[in-house]
C-alpha cells in the first residue's frame, strides 16, 4: 500500500521521507495520506479484535495494533514505542447525570506511559524519525509534548530538544523534560513563539521538529479514537468532545473518523466537539464568527497545556469541523477547575485542560446542542499528576480568580488521639 505526504490545500504530493512540514508550493498543511482502495477488505473489524491482548511487539501497543490506518509500510525495525495506549474507556452514570445526559464515557489518555496522550502521536512521530536516520529532534511544548519526546528520544538513543516558555509549565512535565534526559531550553517567550522559533532553529541546525506540525504525529493520535470505537465494539456515539490547544488532537480525531468510515469500521460518523478555554479562545471566536478573517490571541488559561493563541493545525481543525457537522464551545478556568474537581472526586483524575471535556459537555448540554438522549464521549487528555500546584491550589481555595466549588479541604490535627477522633466521629 502506498502513503505519500499531500497538502491539504493544492493537493501536492510529496514522497514520505521529504523532510517538510508545510507545502513547497502554497504553504498549506501536509497529510499522511494513504491509498485505502488498495487495502479494500483487508482492514477490518477482525483483523485489529484478533491482535487485542496482543503479548508481543508492536502489535501489544494501542497504536501499532492499527499499523495499517497510522503507517502501513513502516519497518518494525524502526518502531520506537513503549506499549502506548490500551487506556481505559470509562462508563461514568454519576458524571452523566451531572451532564445531562443519559450515557457519558471518558477515554483516559492520561493513561499513556509518560501520563498524556502525545506518546500515541510520539510513537509515530518519532518512529519516522528513526526511519529518516535523524540524531536529533526538537519540539516546542507547554509540557506535555516534551514530557513525552525527551522519553522516546531517550528509549531510540536521540538528544531530544525542549523549547519551554518563561511561565507556566506544570511542574509535573518539567520534572519529566529533565528527568528523561531532554536538553531543556527555558527561553523567554511563550508557546506560539517558541513553535516559530524552534522551527527556524531546526531548519538551521537540520535538527527534525516533533510538534504536531508533524503530520507524523498525527497518525498516531488518530488511534485514540479507534481504539474507543474498538472498546465500544465499533458502535459511533453521537459526540466525540476533545480540549483543543494547538489543534493537533482535534485535526487527527477529523482524519480518524472519516478514514474509519472510508475502510467500513464505523458506519456514522460523530459529531465533534472542540472546546477552548475562555482565556485561549481563537478557534471559538473563528467559528463564532463563521470563519471571517482569523484572529491570534494572547493566551492566558490555568489550563497551562492549552495555553496558546496561535494553533498551527487551525486549517486541519476546520477541516474536521466540516467533515463531521462539528461545533466549538469555550468555557472558564471556574469552569474547567470545578469539572476537574469533579472528575478527580469520582476517583479517575486528570490535568486542568482535560477538563475542559467534561466542563465543555455540560455546556453544550445546556444550551440545547447535546440531546440528553445522545451518547457522549469525551477524551481526557492528561493524568492529574501533571499539574499538582493547580490541584493543591483548588482545594485550599487559593487560586486567583476562582472560588473552588467542590473543595476537599485538608483537616489538621495536633498530635492528639482526643483531637483526631473528635474531627473523625
Ligand atoms: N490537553 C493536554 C493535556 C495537552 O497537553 C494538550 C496540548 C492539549 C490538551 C491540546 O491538544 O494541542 O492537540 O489541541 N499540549 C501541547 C504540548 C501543546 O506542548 O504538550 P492539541
Amino acid at each position: 500500500m502506498s502513503s505519500s505526504l499531500q497538502c491539504i490545500d493544492c493537493a501536492q504530493q510529496y514522497p514520505l521521507n521529504r523532510v517538510i512540514y508545510a507545502c513547497e508550493r502554497c504553504g498549506g498543511l501536509l497529510d499522511v495520506a494513504h491509498d485505502f482502495a488498495a487495502s479494500t477488505g483487508k482492514i477490518t473489524r477482525e483483523l485489529f479484535d484478533e491482535r487485542l491482548g496482543a503479548l508481543d511487539f508492536p502489535y501489544n501497543s494501542g497504536v501499532w495494533r492499527f499499523k495499517e490506518l497510522v503507517y502501513p509500510d513502516i519497518e518494525d525495525a524502526h518502531i520506537v514505542s513503549r506499549g502506548e495506549g490500551n487506556t481505559n474507556l470509562y462508563e461514568l452514570p454519576r458524571l452523566a447525570a451531572s451532564v445531562g445526559v443519559d450515557s457519558f464515557m471518558l477515554k483516559h489518555e492520561g493513561e499513556n506511559p509518560t501520563g498524556s496522550f502525545k506518546d500515541r502521536g510520539m510513537t509515530s512521530g518519532l518512529s519516522h524519525a528513526k526511519g529518516l536516520g535523524m540524531t536529533r529532534v526538537a519540539c516546542a511544548s507547554t509540557g506535555n509534548t516534551s514530557a513525552s519526546m525527551a522519553s522516546y528520544a531517550a528509549l531510540a538513543g536521540m538528544q531530544g530538544i525542549i523549547f519551554l516558555q518563561n511561565t507556566a509549565i506544570a511542574l509535573g512535565k518539567l520534572a519529566q523534560g529533565i528527568a528523561y534526559g531532554g536538553t531543556c531550553l527555558q527561553i523567554n517567550a511563550d508557546f506560539d513563539r517558541n513553535m516559530a522559533l524552534v522551527r527556524q532553529v531546526a531548519e538551521r541546525l537540520g535538527i527534525y521538529v516533533l510538534n504536531s506540525i508533524n503530520p507524523f504525529r498525527l497518525e498516531g493520535q488518530k488511534s485514540i479514537l479507534f481504539e474507543a470505537l474498538q472498546q465500544m465494539r465499533w458502535q459511533a456515539p453521537d459526540w466525540v468532545i476533545v480540549p483543543g490547544g494547538n489543534l493537533g488532537n482535534s485535526s487527527a480525531f477529523g482524519k480518524a473518523l472519516l478514514e474509519m468510515h472510508t475502510v467500513g469500521l464505523i458506519d456514522r460518523l460523530p459529531r465533534l466537539a472542540i472546546v477552548q478555554a475562555e482565556g485561549a479562545n481563537p478557534l471559538y471566536r473563528h467559528y463564532a464568527s463563521g470563519f471571517r478573517g482569523f484572529q491570534p490571541v494572547k493566551a492566558d488559561t490555568i489550563a497551562t497545556a492549552i495555553k496558546i493563541g496561535d494553533p498551527v493545525n487551525l486549517q486541519k481543525a476546520i477541516r474536521a469541523l466540516e467533515w463531521t457537522g462539528g461545533v466549538v464551545e469555550q468555557v472558564s478556568d471556574q469552569q474547567i477547575m470545578d469539572a476537574k474537581a469533579l472528575i478527580d472526586g469520582a476517583g479517575i483524575g486528570c490535568e486542568p485542560a482535560s477538563a475542559c471535556s467534561l466542563a465543555g459537555a455540560r455546556k453544550l448540554v445546556e444550551r440545547g446542542i447535546i440531546k440528553r438522549g445522545d451518547t457522549v464521549l469525551g477524551i481526557l487528555t492528561g493524568h492529574v499528576l501533571k499539574d499538582p500546584a493547580a490541584t493543591i491550589g483548588y482545594h485550599a481555595d487559593e487560586l486567583p480568580g476562582i472560588t473552588a466549588q467542590r473543595r476537599n479541604p485538608m483537616l489538621r490535627a495536633e498530635d492528639d488521639l482526643e483531637q483526631i477522633v473528635a474531627l473523625l466521629a
